[in-house]
């Protein structure tokens, strides 16, 4: 079973981007995590990041063909991107939106995510850790469905 991570724009840059909100993990330190777990979960996972909104979308209908369902961030474009909320509507595939930081106690145009209404559920707040509970979480879905 595998699973599609999808880190959205300037996600690349954690580790040295606002650090008082992200922390100072890197994305190769939270990558290397994720597959730890999913080899725990015994599950593959494909992890990509794209600063592109076509990109993700093109991420995303490929997961359709090979993919179980989906752990995304979609950085600020969680807050707008119809194209991206439209891409995980078509697969229908189970996807987990997840955020490092609390995007509801942030400024309020974070307060919107466009995307949560077409995810099986949100997980935002837990640094590092959203992206571990978004994995058991999807991978928990795909199991018991
Ligand atoms: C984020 C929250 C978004 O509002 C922001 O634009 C990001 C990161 C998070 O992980 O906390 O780029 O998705």
């Amino acid at each position: 079973m595998k699973i599609l991570v999808i880190h959205g724009p300037n996600l690349n840059l954690l580790g040295s981007r606002e650090t008082a909100v992200y922390g100072d993990e890197t994305l190769e330190a939270i990558d290397e995590q994720c597959s730890a777990l999913a080899k725990e979960l015994g599950v593959s996972i494909e992890i990509r990041q794209s600063n592109s909104e076509g990109e993700i979308v093109d991420l995303i209908q490929g997961a359709g063909h090979d993919a179980k369902g989906i752990v995304i961030n979609p950085g600020a474009y969680t807050h707008y991107s119809y194209a991206i909320r439209d891409a995980l509507a078509a697969v229908k595939l189970p996807a987990v939106e997840v955020h490092l930081s609390n995007i509801y106690s942030r400024e309020e145009f974070r307060h919107i995510s466009v995307i949560a209404p077409v995810a099986a559920g949100q997980i935002s707040g837990f640094g590092a850790d959203s992206y571990l509970l978004g994995l058991r979480a999807v991978v928990g879905l795909i199991r018991n469905a």
